[in-house]
Formats: structure tokens, sequence, C-alpha cells
């Protein structure tokens, strides 16, 4: 039987950092588990160490998220963290007011006495970083100060005599300097055994599938991509590859010539019973006249479930003797507003209602939910995927779908002259950027809420000097409300500037995915013949109904970026003059009439567009 291991309770109020929690705890070789506000105590007592995450809201609204107080007389070691640190502070006894400015950003906190989780620093400054309008403004008894802060005396805070610990800024974030060693200490405090590794973590995940899947058989969609070949392999490993029907559905949204790889690399792997469904035209007929990105999302989600609805009728799949098998992992979840307190960024299409369902009913199995990309990619290399596969670039769900804008009529900003003067303005004296914002909108994400906003469009005469375009662009996105994405003109037809652009109708059809299959591999294979594959996490390539210095074309956008989790990127800096080369190449294209590069990062825009 295997042994199961200690582990550290993270629950979740719904901070985008939440997560990070976790993923840090398990670097300290903790397993830890991400569980709702509303857990019960029973359910607390089988932890070594609990943390309280931070989240969005203030906990003196009415409808603050909240926890049983009883979990502070556990005996059980605890960590609250920003939201958590507030709700402690109150929970018992303390009072939180609305701060009179807030700290967002990096900070000095000082150390102030050497003890509990500071007890491993040293009496001095570190920089943390803080995000929060509400403070503390008294202790509950049994608490003191440990460490402050220029606007917040009550930084960090300890009951020693409980081994009760708060802290107002997020030590989960690489930017604060103490962060992991604080995290470490508290591990230490707790007195859990540090036993998690990837190989712990794929031994036990094979006695939970073993476990959970019983008798029955799994069904299993497999895109291709990293996280679905690595819950795939994970279920080969603990029930055998008859137990698994993996089948891999062509959706049409596919990067040209992927469905083959696909089916080349598992073979390569071992997997000998993938089944491929064909249904492009079932697709692009549900999608035809759709516009918003999150209805595509929900359709492209929904669609999944009638096909394994449909397969598993006609394959007579017996619906107690199977469950569904899903890659989905921690980003997934989360960004979806999985969790309960987190607000929605975009629905992935692995956590649509019915799917959602399905999990209440315990009729799934993730055997990665809790994980990041850089862990399931090890887990991934330990269960000998091939190397190409398992550093693939990510690919989202529902494909190039959410890489081909839809659009049924112009959607200006009516901010759009405002935004535009003030940045010719305020930017001339450098150089003109001559700035347009497009009336087109995608999706971002700010403050952990999404925003469907508009993209500037720049043409600064120094295109290709980095240090001034990594810091216009979020100065732009920052100052403008109706601004989450700034993109750069790499290339047009006929002309060096935009004189002159319009837009193209058009919603989700062959042609048009067709037309953006074509640049993308121009670009996928840019990107492997300069060796880029290590500087780019992901390169989106985007298709705009925009036309630019003519009429009824389109435009392409390059969206490189690196990352590790994906909750967070920068956009790419790649040598400028190959860029406008491969610009030109993209321009031969049929009906592409420009090229943009975007210059954001995430926050505030997405990776995706939409
Ligand atoms: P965003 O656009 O939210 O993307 O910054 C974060 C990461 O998730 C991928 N992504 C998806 N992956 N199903 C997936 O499996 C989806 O529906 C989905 N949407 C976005 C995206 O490509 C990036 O790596």
């Amino acid at each position: 039987m295997e042994e199961s291991f200690d582990k550290i309770a993270v629950i979740d109020f719904g901070s985008q950092f939440a997560h990070l929690l976790a993923n840090r705890i398990r670097r300290l070789k903790v397993y830890s588990e991400i569980l709702p506000s509303d857990v019960s105590i029973e359910q607390l007592r089988a932890y070594k160490g609990i943390i309280i995450s931070g989240g969005p809201a203030s906990v003196n609204a009415p409808s603050a998220p909240t926890l049983d107080p009883r979990i502070y007389d556990l005996g059980i070691p605890i960590l609250g963290v920003c939201y958590g640190h507030q709700l402690t502070m109150k929970l018992l006894g303390g009072e939180v007011q609305k701060g009179v400015v807030g700290e967002y950003g990096l900070t000095k906190f000082e150390v102030i006495k050497k003890v509990g989780i500071l007890k491993n620093l040293k009496l001095q400054t570190y920089q943390v970083y803080a995000s929060h309008f509400d403070t503390v403004s008294k202790l509950p008894s049994g608490f003191s100060v440990i460490g402050s802060t220029p606007d917040d005396s009550f930084s960090a805070t300890a009951n020693l005599a409980k081994n009760i610990y708060t802290v107002q800024f997020h030590p989960e974030v690489t930017h604060t300097e103490c962060g992991l060693k604080i995290l470490d200490t508290f591990v230490e405090l707790t007195r859990a055994k540090r036993d998690w590794s990837i190989e712990a973590f794929i031994n036990q995940e094979i006695a939970s599938i073993i476990e959970k899947v019983g008798d029955k058989k799994v069904f299993l969609f497999i895109s291709g991509g990293v996280d679905s070949s690595v819950a795939y392999m994970l279920l080969v490993k603990a029930l055998g590859e008859e137990r698994i029907y993996a089948m891999y559905v062509d959706t049409g949204f596919m990067r040209q010539g992927e469905t083959e790889e696909i089916q080349q690399f598992l073979r390569q792997a071992g997997v000998k019973n993938l089944h491929v469904y064909d249904a492009k035209e079932a697709y692009f007929k549900a999608l035809k006249d759709v516009y918003d990105p999150e209805q595509k999302r929900k359709i492209i989600g929904d669609k999944f479930l009638e096909i394994q609805r449909q397969v598993a009728s006609e394959l007579k799949l017996n619906s107690d003797e199977w469950i569904l098998g899903q890659g989905t992992i921690y980003p997934d979840t989360i960004e979806s507003g999985g969790t309960k307190n987190a607000d929605k960024i975009k629905t992935h299409h692995n956590r649509v209602p019915e799917i959602e369902a399905l999990i209440r009913q315990g009729k799934i199995i993730e055997p990665l939910k809790e994980l990041y990309k850089d862990e399931v990619r090890s887990v991934g290399e330990k269960l000998g995927l091939p190397d190409k596969m398992v550093h693939r670039h990510p690919f989202p769900g529902p494909g190039l779908a959410v890489r081909c804008l839809c659009l049924e009529e112009p959607f200006p900003d009516p901010e759009a002259e405002q935004v535009e003067k003030a940045i010719k303005q305020e930017w001339s004296q450098e150089q003109d950027l001559q700035p347009v914002v497009l009336p087109i909108r995608s999706v971002g994400v700010q403050g952990d809420e999404r925003t469907y906003r508009h993209p500037l469009l720049i043409n600064p005469i120094f295109k290709h000097e980095w240090n001034y375009l990594r810091e216009i662009s979020p100065k732009i996105t920052n100052r403008f409300k109706s601004v989450n994405r700034v993109i750069l003109l790499v290339a047009t037809k006929n002309s060096e500037k935009v004189e002159s652009f319009s837009v193209t109708p058009g919603y989700l059809t062959k042609e048009r995915i067709l037309k953006l299959q074509k640049a993308d591999k121009l670009v996928m294979n840019f990107i492997e013949q300069e060796d880029f594959e290590n500087k780019v996490w992901q390169c989106p390539t985007v298709l705009l109904p925009i036309s630019i210095n003519s009429k009824g074309q389109e435009s392409i956008v390059l969206r490189p970026v690196s990352s590790t989790e994906a909750m967070t990127a920068n956009f790419t800096e790649l040598d400028f003059e190959k860029v406008r080369e491969l610009g030109k190449e993209i321009l031969a294209i049929p009906g592409i009439s420009a090229v943009f590069y975007d210059l954001t990062n995430k926050p505030p825009g997405t990776i995706e567009w939409e």
C-alpha cells in the first residue's frame, strides 16, 4: 500500500496567486492541496499546516467569503496571506479598515522580531510584493507585530503560542525576496515530512487512479498537447491501455498537418489505440454566425461533450462503466473562475457547465489538475514521452478558433480619438507613434478580473528598439482604460504606414482558418529554424478582421511570449530584422494586408486573444 504524504492545505479565497502558494510548497518538497473556502473542519484535521490565501474581496463587505473560526482551535499551524491575514485578524477579534493609500506593488518590509515564520530572516528590510487596499488596524489578543512596511505597521503578525502567523504581502510571488524563506520556515514549523517529488507524485497518482476508477474504464480526449498526452500516459501506467479509450477530435481548428503529426508522436510513445474523430463539418456548422469569444468557447466545449456522448452511444459505452478523463492543469481551473472566489477570465473548454456537472457527480478523473505546466513536463519526461512532444508549445483546446477573431460589424472605441490625441501629445517629443485604436476587442486580465477591450496599433519609426517599446506599452495600457493591448506594425503591402483601415466582417469559416493555418505554419517554421524555441514559450498567431490600406482583407498578429506558468507572461523580444522578413513572407498569403507584433504582457493582455 502506498504510504501517504504529509500535506499542507491551501484554502483558496480566489487570488490569482493561490495556486502559486501550492506550487511553492511542492517546490519545498511537501505535498499541498488546494481546498475551497467552505472546507469542513473535519476535512482539515488531516493536514499538517493550513495556508489561507489572498482574494479579491474585502473582509468587511456584507457578502465577504469567510471561514469556520474553529479552524484556529485545531492546533494546526496556520499562515494567513493578504485576505487570509485580514480574515484571521477579523475573526479573532482584531479590526480591519479601509486603508488610506493601500499598497500595490513592491514595498520595503522590515523584520521587527526574528520569531516564528521570520526566525530564519535577518533583522533588516526586504523587498516584498503587496496588493491590498484594506489594512489591519487592531490586533486580536495573543498576537504581536513581527514585521512592518512604511504604509502598514501590521504587515506581519504572530501568535506564537498557537502557531498562527499572518502576512499582508505575498510570499508566494518571486518578487518577494524573502518569500520562499518564509514559506520554508512555515513548512518547518508544521513539521511536515518533505517527501514530495515528481516520482512520488507519479506513484501516488497511479494509486489514486486505481482507487478512483475501480473496475471502470476511462474515456479520454487527447488534444495532442502536453497535458492530455501526459494524463494519458499516467492513466496507461495505472490501468493499462485496454481500459482506456483515447480519442482525438479533429475540430478543424488544429494547426496545418497537426492531426497526422500527433498520431505519429503518440505511436512513438507506444499508444496504439488512438481513435481519430473527424468533426470538422459539425464544428463549422455549430459556429456559423458566432462572433462572441465566450460563446465560441461554450459551443466548442459543449460539442466536445456531445461528440463524447455520441461516440459513447455508438460504441455502446455504458455510462456506469465509464468515466471521463481530462488533462486539465491548474491554470485552466483558476482562469475559468472554477475556484469558488475567483473572477472568470475565460471559460476553458474543459470547464463548461456539463463538465462541471460530471465533476460534481464524481464521473471525471483529472490526474494533473493540481499541477503547473513545468511540473506536467517533468511528469511527462519521467513517463518516457518523446522530448519533442513534452516540450511542445502549449496549444489551447479550442485551437485556432480562439485565434481567429470574428466580427459582425465594427466595434469602435468611443474614446478612440481622445486616446490617440493624448498619445500623440505625450509621446510626440520622442517620436511619432502614429497611434490607431482598432475597432475590435480582445480579452485581457487586470487585477484578477476579465477585460474585453481594444488594441492600440502603433508604428514608431524606431520599431525595433525594444527598450523603448517595453517601456511605453504598459504605460499606455495603464493609462487608457479602453485599451488592453498594444501592437506594433511589422509590415503592410503597399506602404510603410497605416494610411487607412477598415473592418472585414467574418465568422469562423474554413477559408479564414485556412488563411490562419498558412500564417501559423510560417511562424512555427520560423521559430524552429531560428532556434527560438527556448526563448519563446508559446507563439499564438492571430487573424484579425482588419484590412490595412485596402478593403476586404485581413491581418495577422504575432504573439511570441515568455512564461513559466502561463499565469503571467512577457512578450518576447525577437530579432526585429528577422521578424520583418517573416512579415513579408506572411504578406504573400492571399488576403493578408498587414502583420503586427503584440507588445502586451500578461497582465494586462492574456496570452490568447480570446
Ligand atoms: P491565456 O490566454 O488565458 O492562456 O493567457 C493561458 C494558457 O492557457 C492556454 N489556453 C487554453 N488551454 N484550453 C486549454 O487547454 C483552453 O480553452 C485554453 N485557453 C487558453 C493558452 O494557450 C495559454 O497557454
